[in-house]
């Protein structure tokens, strides 16, 4: 027996006043940027007071919304209100993570050791490469939209991680690494002071300081240390912040979406990040399913497409004929693959509701291809 997903109300959960946050999640050119776009313009036409959080709009995408200043902070978007009678906005922003990187640093250090942190070589390299940080970065921009209480609903995007799951690991990771032992040995002399470094010397930190020195020479050794101590003072409540967003996302007013291709790999992450979700105790609203394949015929059966084509290929009649009875076949066979597995992710989670987008003929770059691709998420 096949086991039939609960259709995913869309529009119940826009609609709801106490939905206060969406996250799309999931693997890499799914479609999640699209359907967080496309989320929040349809909430915003239905009359809410929406901001969407993108992360890696395509360009085009990206000019279609006013997102051309990268300045980090929402702007309005023209033409996303339903014509005004519903009384909804749309704001959009695209996550800048250098420029909320320095504005962490810049809110939680003195003028001064914000200065030192923000001049520091290491420091350009450190919060642009590290991995995690945008994805931290991105959860850290929600923690202050949602303080801001500027709107009633926040849409998120997440990062183009290869794992769906770095979302919710990476505040964790960068965190480690902010408590990890090479930046406790590279800031016990500085946090020390002078004096007692010296007491250090002898308990390790001379050796390693000692054969870095040699590697990569005193003056950037020294450069290291201070950036590494002034940053260590500043995320300083690190943790702490990073335990508020999470309990963010715990909350019952945030609905996580997971976002699928109807791949194998796709469907198997979702299915990962699906059960990470309820082991998180984070509220999980549905599956989307994006780019599905429909067919035209779906009554005329693969195999009697590949057989008539065949037929018509041996008698050497009719080639036109015969390619599209073939194009045919090979769309049913993709259908009957994707809704496989569909099968399989509902067989394992029966009750998660899921909605389906079809594939469009092109990208999705502007206010109307968002506005249908909206509609298609809540048909
Ligand atoms: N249903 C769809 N039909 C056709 N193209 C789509 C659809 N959904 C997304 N796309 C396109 O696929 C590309 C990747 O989508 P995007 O939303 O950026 O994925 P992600 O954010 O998950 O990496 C974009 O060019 C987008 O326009
Ligand atoms: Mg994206």
């Amino acid at each position: 027996m096949t086991r039939t997903a609960p259709a995913l109300d869309i529009d119940a959960i826009l609609d709801d006043p106490d939905t206060r946050i969406i996250v799309c999640c999931g693997s890499g050119g799914v479609g999640k940027t699209t359907t967080a776009a496309a989320l929040g313009l349809r909430a915003a036409e239905r009359g809410r007071s929406v901001v969407v959080l993108t992360v890696d709009p395509a360009r085009r995408l990206a000019q279609a919304m006013g997102l051309t200043e990268l300045d980090n902070t929402p702007r309005r978007v023209d033409g996303a209100d339903g014509g005004g009678e519903a009384g909804g906005e749309l704001h959009a922003m695209m996550l800048d993570m250098k420029r909320t990187f320095d504005e962490i640093i810049e809110a939680h250090a003195d003028p001064e050791r914000a200065e030192q942190i923000l001049t520091n070589p290491f420091y350009q390299s450190l919060s642009s490469s590290f991995s995690g940080t945008q994805e931290y970065m991105a959860m850290e921009k929600l923690g202050q939209l949602r303080r801001s209480n500027e709107w009633d609903l926040i849409v998120v995007d997440t990062p183009p991680s290869r794992s769906a799951l770095d979302f919710l690991d990476a505040p964790e990771r960068l965190g480690r690494f902010l408590d990890g032992r090479l930046i406790r040995i590279l800031t016990a002399p500085a946090k020390a002071g002078g004096r007692s470094a010296f007491k250090l010397l002898n308990a390790g930190f001379g050796v390693v300081a000692g054969i870095l020195t040699k590697v990569i020479g005193a003056q950037v050794l020294r450069d290291i240390q201070l950036f590494v101590t002034a940053l260590d003072a500043v995320f300083g409540g690190f943790r702490q912040r990073a335990e508020q967003t999470y309990r963010l996302l715990q909350a019952p007013g945030t609905a996580f979406l997971v976002v699928a291709a109807p791949e194998r790999d796709a469907m198997r992450e979702a299915s990962y990040f699906v059960e990470r979700l309820a082991e998180e105790r984070m509220p999980l609203a549905g599956l989307v399913v994006n780019r599905v394949h429909r067919s035209p015929a779906p009554s005329l059966s693969a195999a009697r497409s590949s057989a008539a084509a065949e037929d018509l290929e041996a008698r050497g009649e009719h080639e036109l004929t015969a390619a599209v009875l073939r194009l045919h076949a090979g769309r049913m066979q993709l259908a009957a693959r994707e809704q496989r597995q569909r099968e399989h992710f509902t067989s394992a989670h029966p009750t998660v509701p899921i909605a389906q987008v079809p594939a469009m003929p092109e990208d999705v770059h502007d206010l109307a291809g968002l506005r249908q691709i909206g509609q298609l998420l809540a048909s």
